[in-house]
């Protein structure tokens, strides 16, 4: 006797990010760089950075991009029994992100917990989220990715500064029985390469552009060469590995949303994985690297867009610190 397990599907979507926009002109008076070396390197062209003067910390952005989530999915906020986000800035040491959140929408039935993976916050997320209503504990769930790494960027460090920003997004997840929906999640972390990329204490210095941040960014470190070759065998083999699993091939991907960190990374990942940037979304030239932001912020642009149909397979792929990278396919069901 088989047992028919109920499948999670995506059913709103939203995300938000600061108004204020750093562009790479900007960072030539903070560090020494230039627009060309960033937009060459890295292919961005300005980020988003938060302000203290409107309320845009991690918690206001987690809040405001499940909102307008709730409100594509036709939600409210006491049907959620599960609250998951994906951060490693939350605004404060504890309780997390997640609680500040259920405060805030009145989610009053919601379990609502953190989980830290870097920048595959929001896979982790939307993993344990599947599990879940795979094993009946949860109908409908949040899961959130939201970064605010200006809190954690050394803005003396040009090879760091550059690159990272602030941002979140959310997706509501509902239990059903129609076809499609997470067809697979799949996590994966190595800790002994926490060296690549970790944050800690030990810098005070705010550039003048940026004098109203209410907070002492930390020591961010990265050894961005190392990073970059794991990054692309990483988002390979577990985007590989995901389509393994549902018996698809590159063709049958209709959409990737990948980490957005470097568009030679995702250059790379789409040469090796023989999926054509074309069905590649990037959005990482207005945004830089928000982290666990990047998936649920681009995934919500290309869904609003209406660049993902009923039906579509999305090869939702990242990598960060940890080191973790994760993949998910979803058969896109709304
Ligand atoms: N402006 C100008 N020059 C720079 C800058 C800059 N912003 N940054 C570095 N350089 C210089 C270096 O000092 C070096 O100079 P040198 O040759 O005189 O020593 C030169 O440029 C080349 O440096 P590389 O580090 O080799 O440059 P590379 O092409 O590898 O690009 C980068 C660096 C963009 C950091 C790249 O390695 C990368 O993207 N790595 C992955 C980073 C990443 O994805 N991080 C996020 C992980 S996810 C998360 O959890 C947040």
């Amino acid at each position: 006797m088989s047992i028919e397990l109920p499948t999670a599907h995506i059913i709103g979507t939203g995300s938000m990010v600061p108004e204020r926009i750093l562009s790479n002109k900007d960072l030539e008076s903070i560090v020494d760089t230039s627009d060309e070396w960033i937009r060459r390197r890295t292919g961005i062209s300005e980020r988003r950075i938060s302000s203290t003067t409107r309320d845009e910390g991690t918690s206001a952005m987690a809040i405001e991009s499940s909102l307008r989530a709730m409100d594509m999915a036709g939600v409210n906020a006491p049907e959620f029994d599960m609250i998951v986000v994906g951060t490693v800035t939350q605004d404060r040491m504890f309780p997390s992100a997640a609680c500040s959140i259920q405060e805030a929408i009145g989610a009053k039935n919601a379990a609502a917990f953190d989980v830290s993976a870097g920048c595959c916050g929001f896979l982790y997320a939307l993993s344990v989220v599947n599990n879940a209503i795979h094993c009946g504990t949860c109908k409908t769930a949040l899961v959130v990715g939201v970064e605010r790494l200006s809190s954690v960027i050394n803005w003396r460090d040009r090879g760091t500064c550059v690159l990272l920003a602030d941002g979140g997004g959310a997706a509501v997840v509902s239990s059903g029985k129609n076809d499609g929906g997470i067809l697979s999640t799949h996590i994966k972390s190595d800790g002994s390469l926490w060296e690549l990329l970790y944050s800690a204490k030990g810098n005070d210095f705010r550039p003048e552009i940026l004098s109203d941040m209410d907070q002492k960014p930390s020591h961010l470190r990265m050894e961005g060469n190392r990073l970059f070759k794991r990054a692309i065998e990483f988002l390979t083999t577990i985007s590989r590995k995901a389509m393994e699993k549902n018996s698809l091939s590159s063709d049958d991907i209709s959409i990737v949303i990948p980490h957005q960190a470097n568009i030679r990374i995702i250059q790379g990942m789409s040469k090796y994985l023989n999926i054509p940037m074309e069905r590649i979304y990037v959005n990482l030239d207005r945004y830089g690297n928000t982290s666990s932001g990047t998936i649920p912020i681009a995934l919500d642009e290309a869904n609003r867009k209406g660049l993902i149909k009923k039906g579509d397979n999305v090869l939702l792929t990242a990598f960060g610190a940890g080191l973790t990278w994760a993949s998910s396919i979803v058969k896109w069901s709304i």
